[in-house]
């Protein structure tokens, strides 16, 4: 598979549409992943920023207090299915990223790697939250999107 470095907002009309999965990292080195929905992209205080909304009963809303980096990535179709699987069980007592089969990379600029196979990927660092109040209580996360990848074959020639 061959990534290729984008612009944070060259690709975010596809992933504001998917659901993702979101990777994050416990003190200790645990990786884990989740779905998710609910997550803006857009420009905030200058930089580029993926803002994710998070419960607080979801062991990445304890992994993202822990360590405040996340990679955010798009399935593939040839991963589409596990979205389901990330958004049904709790990585507090699974390895859902043993059991899914998906291969993590190594970020460049974060501890947190990314899914190889999947279609777009950023690496984020956490760099405000806030709470989101009566609407539905999700902390909301923003990370400052630090690089952004798409697999290669995804591209138009
Ligand atoms: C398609 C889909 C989208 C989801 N989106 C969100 C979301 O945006 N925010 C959230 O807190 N939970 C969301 N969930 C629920 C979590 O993915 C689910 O509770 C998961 O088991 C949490 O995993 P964890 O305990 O390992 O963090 C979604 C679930 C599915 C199936």
């Amino acid at each position: 598979m061959t990534k290729k470095e984008i612009d944070p907002y060259d690709f975010a009309d596809i992933t504001i549409k998917k659901d993702c999965l979101l990777v994050s990292r416990s003190n200790s080195g645990k990786i884990n992943m989740m779905a998710l929905a609910w997550k803006s992209i857009g420009e905030l205080w200058g930089f580029p920023i993926c803002t994710v909304a998070v419960a607080p009963s979801r062991y990445t809303y304890s992994l993202l207090n822990e360590v405040h980096e996340f990679t955010l990535n798009v399935p593939s179709p040839d991963i589409e299915s596990i979205v389901l699987m990330a958004g049904s069980s709790s990585g507090r007592d699974s390895d859902k990223i043993k059991q899914s089969g998906v291969n993590l990379t190594p970020s460049k600029n974060i501890s947190v790697p990314y899914i190889e196979e999947a279609m777009i990927s950023y690496e984020c660092k956490v760099i405000h939250t806030v709470e989101s109040g009566n609407i539905c209580s999700h902390r909301l996360f923003f990370g400052k999107i630090l690089a952004a990848y798409i697999d290669d074959k995804f591209i138009k020639k």
